[in-house]
């Protein structure tokens, strides 16, 4: 074979544990939507940088401190990015690794939320609790995007690895990770019921 694949962009995938899924969304579901009516801060925020949608990234971004249920989703989450993080062969030996911000999303009918980044953290992602069918998925773009200087595009039929962007479909109970550094953005909510997902970072010391 003589070409390989050298420096992959990983990106993990997965439920977020096999039982229990539909209640603990509920439940999830409830306080996002409960948070959104008593953090007014929150709404003035994304009123002005989140239009027709609610984030508490900016008032409420430490939820797993706050809520049994969020501290329970963060033990879960734990144990995916360990895994992920031993996929990129990551030397975390005696180390700790712990979230350190945790938000809550709520897209209604055209709420979207542009390209971007999560600094000051390692290994970041979402967590879906409320996907109505047709919703937006989270679209990832080729971190070489601005190197590629004179490169020519691809095939209609190139293989998705080759693609400059890919999405993966927002569905309840699954969980995301991406290392900080990774581009992504959600288009426009298309439909007519409110998408929530939960965004966090990892940091480890
Ligand atoms: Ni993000």
């Amino acid at each position: 074979m003589p070409v390989r694949a050298w420096f992959p962009t990983l990106i993990h995938c997965e439920p977020l544990q096999r039982a229990g899924l539909v209640r603990f969304n509920a439940e999830l579901a409830e306080e996002c939507r409960r948070l959104r009516e008593f953090d007014a801060a929150g709404r003035r925020w994304s009123a002005k940088n989140y239009p027709g949608g609610y984030t508490s990234y900016a008032s409420m971004n430490e939820l797993h401190r706050f809520s049994s249920t969020f501290a329970g989703l963060e033990r879960q989450l734990l144990r995916h990015v360990r895994a992920f993080a031993r996929a990129l062969d990551m030397d975390l030996r005696g180390r700790s690794v712990r979230m350190t911000d945790c938000w809550a999303n709520i897209m209604p009918p055209t709420a979207a939320h542009s390209l971007h980044l999560h600094p000051l953290s390692f290994i970041s992602g979402t967590y879906y609790v409320v996907t109505p069918r047709g919703c937006p998925g989270l679209k990832f773009e080729d971190p070489r995007l601005s190197k590629f200087m004179a490169a020519p595009p691809k095939l209609p039929g190139a293989r998705p690895a080759n693609r400059p962007h890919i999405t993966y479909p927002a569905e309840a109970g699954n969980v995301i990770l991406f290392e900080s550094w990774l581009r992504h953005e959600v288009a426009a909510n298309r439909v007519d019921e409110e998408r929530i997902s939960i965004s966090f970072n990892f940091n480890w010391a």
